[in-house]
């Protein structure tokens, strides 16, 4: 038999060891390209940051205050966020390893260190208005991350929001040591180029059927920017209630909201739309029409059909039941209102608006006393002119609408070349609305979780 020489043993137990140790990343989503070595690099409480080569103070805790956004403003923000994220919020990485391997793979905390101390940024250009509230495209969030192995730590993109992304990854870098606040990367020199597959990165969040506090909402927000998404879809309102304060129309709230307090006032809202774009993430609202708005006849019982009508199967999606009704006079100066006041303060912080369009019940209109019948011929024609007046409304204040896919597919409703269309119920619409020209965010429901085999709506 041939024993294996010394130097195979040893190139044997060198292999294991490399197995059990090798330290694994966790930057999030997987960065375009990314090269690693294997020197370790730790890094303090306190890195002095430079923005274009001039300093750039931060503290802990540090939120843009003031009504415009300053892109060196948003990247204080995004410094001090990655520093919490690095020292406060940090994480043992016991769970990526094999059961008791965490301490064969951790550095030694005796041996010399090398710390990074100073993080230079570079933003090639100036960012502009479009940057805060952009169209789908017209912001470049690619950028690149460096860290050398003598700690010399580099971030360049093209956009503040480039550079908020990059932030991510730079705090993604580093893990906490068992032995208490020590941070540390094992995979320097890094080098990180990266950019975003979609122009649309978001998640929809229902505030409507369960009501949220603004926290909840900022912390969702919070949990995007660590994804690196850049759109908040928040479906403001349904027939189940109305949180959204409308100051020229108190009612709406006032009979519509679950319970006094669980509403969103106009600060409240600047807040959650501020908050996010001091983020990278565009705050989309939405008041879903002319469905799911039965909680209206609580307020305007003249503007809703079918209130919760029964049996509701036969009427909408999912109880209670109402929607605008089609042919009623009182119709487009309710809207007028709403959407004068709402508008003007969506619009400084972002370029959409969601008027819905999803889940319309053509039987519902039989109760409909202005319209009286389900037959498509006469509904369809109905719904183009509701369609055409709400979006010249949105497009009136300067905002790009969007729809639900069943508006332009299934309704056979002409929406212009401008609106962005949300598809949910499956892939098989988005070919078709692509070839039509349209843009399209594909949502499709049949990722989501089913309960009891009934597919859950959007959420
Ligand atoms: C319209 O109503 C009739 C009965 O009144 C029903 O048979 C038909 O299925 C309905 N059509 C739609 C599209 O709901
Ligand atoms: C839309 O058009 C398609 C194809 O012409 C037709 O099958 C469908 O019934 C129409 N839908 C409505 C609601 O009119």
């Amino acid at each position: 038999m041939v024993l294996p020489n010394c130097r195979g043993i040893f190139s044997m137990l060198l292999s294991l060891w490399l197995l059990a140790s090798t330290p694994v990343l966790a930057i999030w989503p997987a960065p375009s390209s990314i090269s690693t070595g294997e020197s370790t690099l730790w890094i303090g409480p306190l890195i002095s940051v430079s923005y274009n080569g001039k300093p750039l103070p931060w503290h802990y805790g540090y939120e843009p205050q003031g009504l415009k956004f300053s892109s060196s403003e948003i990247i204080r923000g995004g410094v001090a966020r990655a520093m919490e994220n690095i020292v406060h919020n940090n994480f043992v990485p016991w769970m990526l390893y094999n059961r008791m391997e965490l301490e064969a793979t951790e550095p030694s905390l005796l041996k010399p260190k090398t710390f990074i101390t100073h993080l230079d940024i570079a933003q090639k250009k100036p960012d502009t208005p479009k940057t805060f509230k952009p169209l789908a495209g017209e912001v470049d969030e690619s950028y690149s991350l460096n860290v050398d192995k003598n700690g010399k730590a580099s971030i360049s993109a093209v956009s503040s929001t480039g550079v908020l992304r990059a932030l991510e990854s730079f705090s993604q870098l580093f893990y906490q040591h068992s032995r208490g606040n020590f941070f540390y990367t094992m995979s320097a020199p890094i080098s990180i180029t990266d950019k975003p597959e979609y122009d649309h990165r978001g998640i929809l969040f229902d505030v409507s059927r369960s009501f949220f506090p603004v926290e909840s909402v900022l912390r969702t927000i919070d949990a995007l920017a660590y994804n690196k998404m850049n759109r908040i879809h928040i479906h403001a309102t349904d027939s189940q209630s109305w949180p959204l304060e409308i100051p020229a129309m108190p009612e709406l709230h006032q009979k519509g909201a679950y319970a006094r307090g669980k509403t969103y006032s106009p600060g409240d809202l600047a807040l959650i739309q501020r908050y996010a774009i001091n983020r990278g993430i565009e705050p989309i609202i939405e008041i879903d029409s002319p469905g799911h708005f039965g909680i209206v006849a609580l307020s305007h019982p003249n503007i809703v059909a079918g209130w919760k009508s029964t049996p509701w199967t036969a009427y909408c999606a999912e109880p209670p039941c109402g929607q605008i009704r089609l042919n009623e006079p009182s119709v487009d100066p309710f809207l007028d209102k709403l959407m004068d006041d709402l508008l003007p303060r969506l619009s400084p912080y972002t370029s959409y608006f969601h008027t819905g369009g999803d889940e319309v019940n053509f039987n519902m209109y039989k109760l409909d006393p202005t319209v009286g019948t389900n037959e498509s011929a006469v509904i369809v024609p109905l719904l183009q002119k509701f369609i055409d007046k709400h979006h010249a409304r949105v497009r009136k204040a300067g905002l790009v609408p969007m729809v639900w896919e069943e508006i332009p597919a299934n309704y056979n409703v002409t929406i212009g070349k401008d609106v962005l269309i949300q598809s949910w119920l499956g892939d098989e619409a988005i070919a078709a609305l692509t070839a039509k020209g349209h843009q399209v965010i594909t949502s499709n429901y049949n990722y989501w979780v089913s309960v009891n085999g009934i597919w859950g709506r959007e959420t």
